[in-house]
């Protein structure tokens, strides 16, 4: 719409007078925040923004092709892919203390990150290299970050919206996004093209995978994970509520499957199976502080369970996580 427009006219001027002739770099994760901070930027300065973008190996089944589809794709944006995985998955290996996990995988993701803006500046392509790190920071961040917070908080925080790096990159900050609250990134990024399942996403924790698979991480699990993941996602998408015309998707918070490594026996055909376990947590919530889980049609889940038990080889059972948050948790880790 009209009002939209003219919001985008005015920030990209504002985007164009800040950064002039420089460079920016931008932390893409595929998150909303960032992929619409992405669009905007492009929109203003086009090839002087470089998106980068880390497989961390943790990420959802097809996650890193769709983000460059859409962004080195579609909209014709400069984005580096960088894959990590196997530089986190090493780091990783042996390591089961939650918050052990999340600070390996938000310190590995600076590093890379780091190391990505250095060559960017080495390579001295006709420019001096990037003096801008643009991050999608949105108003409640904004707030947050001023208040008292939760560990996790900060590890979140620490994570994306890399806290310290300008600094430590010698960088100056471009956040546009600043003013915005979530409803208003999500209409701005829909009035920049974004497709709408990417602007209405479900959030999903920096360290990703990471942290749904309970202990140690291990290639094998992600994989399977990845699976299940991807199943419960797609049902959850095409299943819609009679009385609201809604799909399930959208009518929960935050939706995902999280591995369990403990096998259980079950019977497949003439046989016995002795596999790995996962567990479906679905929650609605308005501000994730407190948050209820969802009441799913069974049909749903029996759908859900069939297929992720016929179709991921290596997993024999399906839960379906009934706990609120408090006291439990949203993510199991
Ligand atoms: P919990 O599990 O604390 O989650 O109820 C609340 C919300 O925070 C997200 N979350 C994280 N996000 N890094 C993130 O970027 C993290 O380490 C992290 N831990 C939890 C979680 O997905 C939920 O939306």
């Amino acid at each position: 719409d009209w009002v939209m427009g003219d919001y985008i006219t005015e920030a990209v001027q504002k985007i164009r007078e800040q950064v002039g002739d420089e460079e920016v770099i931008l932390g893409l994760s595929g998150g909303v925040d960032s992929s619409v901070a992405a669009a905007l930027i492009h929109r203003a300065i086009g090839d002087q923004l470089t998106c980068v973008f880390v497989d961390h190996g943790l990420l959802r089944l097809h996650e890193g092709d769709m983000v460059m589809d859409m962004f080195a794709g579609k909209l014709h944006a400069k984005v580096i892919r960088v894959d990590a995985s196997e530089l986190f998955l090493g780091k990783l290996a042996g390591v089961t203390d939650p918050e052990k996990k999340r600070k390996i995988i938000g310190g590995l993701f600076v590093d890379v990150f780091k190391a990505e803006a250095e060559k960017l500046k080495a390579s001295g392509q006709g420019h001096k290299g990037a003096t801008f790190l643009a991050q999608g920071t949105i108003y409640p961040d904004v707030i947050e970050s001023g208040g008292a917070k939760s560990k996790k908080a900060v590890t979140i925080k620490s994570h994306h919206n890399v806290g310290g790096l300008p600094e430590q990159l010698g960088l100056k900050l471009l956040e546009p996004l600043r003013e915005l609250f979530k409803d208003e990134v999500r209409e701005l990024g829909v009035a920049l093209g974004l497709p709408h399942d990417m602007v209405y996403r479900h959030p999903f924790p920096g360290p990703g995978l990471g942290v749904r698979i309970l202990g140690e991480v291990k290639k094998e699990y992600a994989d399977l994970l990845r699976r299940a993941d991807a199943i419960f996602i797609e049902e959850l998408r095409s299943t819609l509520d009679a009385d609201s015309g809604k799909s399930w998707y959208d009518l929960t918070s935050q939706a995902f499957a999280v591995f369990l490594p403990v096998k259980s026996v079950g019977v497949m055909g003439d046989g016995r199976t002795y596999d790995y376990v996962v567990a479906l947590r679905a929650v609605q919530t308005s501000d994730f502080m407190t948050a209820d889980w969802a009441e799913l049609p069974y049909a749903l889940l029996k759908k859900v369970s069939s297929r992720i038990i016929n179709e991921v080889r290596g997993i024999n059972r399906v839960t379906y996580d009934v706990s609120s948050k408090p006291p439990a948790t949203i993510e199991w880790e």
